[in-house]
C-alpha cells in the first residue's frame, strides 16, 4: 500500500505573533499538516548543546574510568555542564514552548491536522492537555517513555489523537519495532534529522539508513522525517521512504512558500513512483 505524501511546515519557524494567520498561510500554501513543536525541557537543551552529557554509556564509562584513578575531572565537568544548562533551561527555554493553551487557541481558528511533536521529558503529562486543546497528532520520544509507551499510546488513542513515535539521531531504530508492532501500535515514526531543540540545523544524511530500514520492513507505516529538510535535502529523504516532511525555515524562509511545499510533495511522489 502506498503511503500518501504530507508536507507539514513547522510553525516553530513562523511569526508567532500571528500564529493564525501563518497557519492559514501555511494551509493556503498547500499544506497538509501544520506541525506544532512542544518542548520544555532541560533533557532537551542538554541533547543540543551536548549530546554526550546526556548519553547514560558515556557518563557510565567516564565514571568507571574516573573511580579507578580517583580524580573526578570528566565528571566535574558534566556535573557543571548540567549547572550552566539548567540556568539556561530556567531564563530561556520556556520561550520556546508551544503549549495546550496556543493549541486551543489555534483550534478555534482552524480544522487543520495539528501534528504536535512533543520535545519534553514526561508526554504522559500533556496528553490530556492536548487531546482537550484540540490536538490531532500526538508524538513523544521513545527515550523518554520507555517504561509508559503502551498506557501513552492507549491515552492519546482515548483523546481522540493519533500516536506517533520520535527518536533522537543517536537512539537505534531498534528501540521503536516494539512499538510499531504491539498490539495498539503508534500510526507513525519520526526520524530526527537533526539533534531536537530548534530550526534551521543541518540534515543529517547518516539518518536515512534508518529511513531505509523501515520503510522496508513497515510498507505502510507513516515515516516522517524532522529537521533541515528543503529543496536540498529532500532527495535524500524521499527516495530513503519518508512520506511525511516536516519543513520550518526552508518554507518560512522562501519568498514563495506555496512552491517549496510543491515541490517537497512532487519529490516524495516521485520516489514512490520509482519503487
Ligand atoms: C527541531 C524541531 C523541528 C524544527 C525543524 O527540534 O523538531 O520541527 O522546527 O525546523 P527546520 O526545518 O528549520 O530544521
Ligand atoms: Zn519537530
Amino acid at each position: 500500500m502506498e503511503v500518501k505524501a504530507k508536507i507539514a511546515p513547522s510553525m516553530l519557524s513562523s511569526d508567532f505573533a500571528n500564529l493564525a494567520s501563518e497557519t492559514q498561510r501555511m494551509l493556503n500554501s498547500g499544506a497538509d499538516w501544520l506541525h506544532m513543536d512542544i518542548m520544555v525541557s532541560l533533557f532537551f537543551l542538554c541533547c543540543y548543546l551536548c549530546p554526550e552529557s546526556v548519553n547514560p554509556e558515556v557518563v557510565a564509562t567516564l565514571a568507571y574510568a574516573e573511580l579507578t584513578t580517583g580524580h573526578w575531572v570528566g565528571i566535574r565537568i558534566i556535573v557543571q555542564l548540567w549547572k550552566v544548562m539548567l540556568y539556561l533551561f530556567r531564563h530561556f527555554v520556556p520561550n520556546l514552548t508551544i503549549g495546550a493553551p496556543v493549541i486551543e487557541s489555534l483550534r478555534k481558528h482552524t480544522t487543520a491536522y495539528l501534528d504536535c511533536h512533543l520535545m519534553v521529558t514526561n508526554p504522559i503529562d500533556y496528553v490530556e492537555p492536548l487531546g482537550k486543546a484540540g490536538a490531532s497528532g500526538f508524538t513523544f520520544h521513545v527515550e523518554t517513555s520507555k517504561d509508559n509507551w503502551q498506557e501513552l499510546i492507549q491515552r492519546i488513542k482515548s483523546l481522540g489523537m493519533r500516536p506517533g513515535v520520535a527518536l533522537k539521531p543517536g537512539t537505534p531504530i531498534g528501540d521503536v519495532y516494539p512499538l510499531v508492532e504491539a498490539e495498539a501500535p503508534v500510526e507513525m515514526v519520526l526520524v530526527m534529522t537533526v539533534e531536537p531543540g530548534f530550526g534551521g540545523q543541518k540534515f543529517m544524511p547518516e539518518m536515512m539508513d534508518k529511513v531505509r530500514i523501515l520503510r522496508k520492513k513497515y510498507p505502510s507505516l507513516d515515516i516522517e522525517v524532522d529537521g533541515g529538510l528543503g529543496p536540498s535535502t529532500i532527495e535524500m529523504a524521499a527516495s530513503a521512504g519518508a512520506n511525511c516532511i516536516v519543513a520550518g525555515s526552508s518554507v518560512f524562509g522562501a519568498p514563495e512558500p506555496a512552491e517549496v511545499i510543491s515541490l517537497l510533495r512532487n519529490s516524495v511522489q516521485k520516489a514512490q513512483q520509482k519503487c
